[in-house]
């Protein structure tokens, strides 16, 4: 909050000027306008329309077949809720890869039809000129390194990735070129917290951090992951916070044997 009791908005320079201090920046994501209103209110930093929408709220297997025009309605959603956080978009997966122009025309849809500040899209290099030509737009572009879910095909597993000097190396080289280029952060997923570590010292630009140990400059989870809503997903890296699962279920339980047993509606429960 200011002074004068206003709302300060999170921007891509308050998380650099965070990271030049040392405070660290939480990231969660958010697919609808309910749970988003909830997170901003809590003080969340970032709020990520992550493309894992395909899995936790389509019930997809990978995060490919999510299409542009479901992130956009996901993330219009969200931004009606926000009065604080960033908010930031990913691009699907086929939606920046072909071509450069391809890329911008995409990422200004995102920005055009829901109000985010940000997109986010996975890679280093092989999507340099996407980059670029995004940036040249003006539209503000945060980098996503490591384990890279839209290319689950070509690795064939979800595994920590980088374990090896030559995809290290590979991974410091593509940060440093991210940073060159002018996103304003980068999403390090599930590599060595020595490496993540390395790598977010070695950049201005502020990391955050997924399975990537507490050296980043910030951390992400997938909210229905946190709050336990999907509890069958259990990785190491992951902190439950709640149970939410078992804390629906069996308040759906109750409802489902008060209608059973006519006990609801009761008296004051109706007109
Ligand atoms: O889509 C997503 O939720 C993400 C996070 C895991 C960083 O990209």
């Amino acid at each position: 909050m200011s002074v004068q009791g206003e709302i300060r908005k999170i921007t891509t320079l308050t998380l650099t000027e965070m990271k030049q201090r040392k405070e660290k920046i939480s990231m969660l994501t958010a697919y609808d306008f309910s749970m988003a209103k909830i997170i901003d209110a809590a003080g969340m930093d970032v709020i990520l329309v992550g493309d894992s929408a395909s899995n936790v709220m389509a019930g997809h297997e990978t995060t490919l077949p999510i299409t542009l025009d479901q992130m956009i309605y996901h993330a219009s959603s969200v931004v009606r809720a926000v009065k604080r956080a960033l908010v930031v978009v990913d691009l699907p997966f086929g939606s920046y890869q072909g071509n450069s122009k391809e890329a911008l025309n995409s990422a200004i849809r995102i920005m055009k039809e829901t109000g985010a500040h940000a997109v986010k899209l996975e890679g280093g290099r092989e999507v340099k000129e996407a980059i670029e030509r995004i940036l040249s737009a003006g539209v503000p572009v945060m980098g996503h390194l490591g384990l890279t879910p839209q290319s689950i095909y070509k690795f064939g597993t979800y595994v920590v990735r980088a374990r090896e000097e030559m995809e290290a190396l590979r991974l410091r080289e593509d940060a440093k070129l991210l940073e060159s280029l002018g996103c304003f952060s980068i999403v390090l997923e599930k590599i060595p917290a020595t490496l993540a570590a390395e790598v977010s010292q070695s950049l201005k630009i502020p990391t955050i951090g997924i399975g990537a140990g507490n050296g980043t400059d910030g951390q992400v989870l997938v909210l229905h992951d946190m709050l336990g809503i999907n509890h069958e997903f259990n990785p190491r890296f992951l902190r439950r916070y709640m149970m939410l699962f078992d804390e629906i279920k069996k308040a759906t339980e109750n409802y489902i044997k008060d209608v059973k047993s006519m006990d609801f509606p009761n008296e004051n429960e109706q007109y």
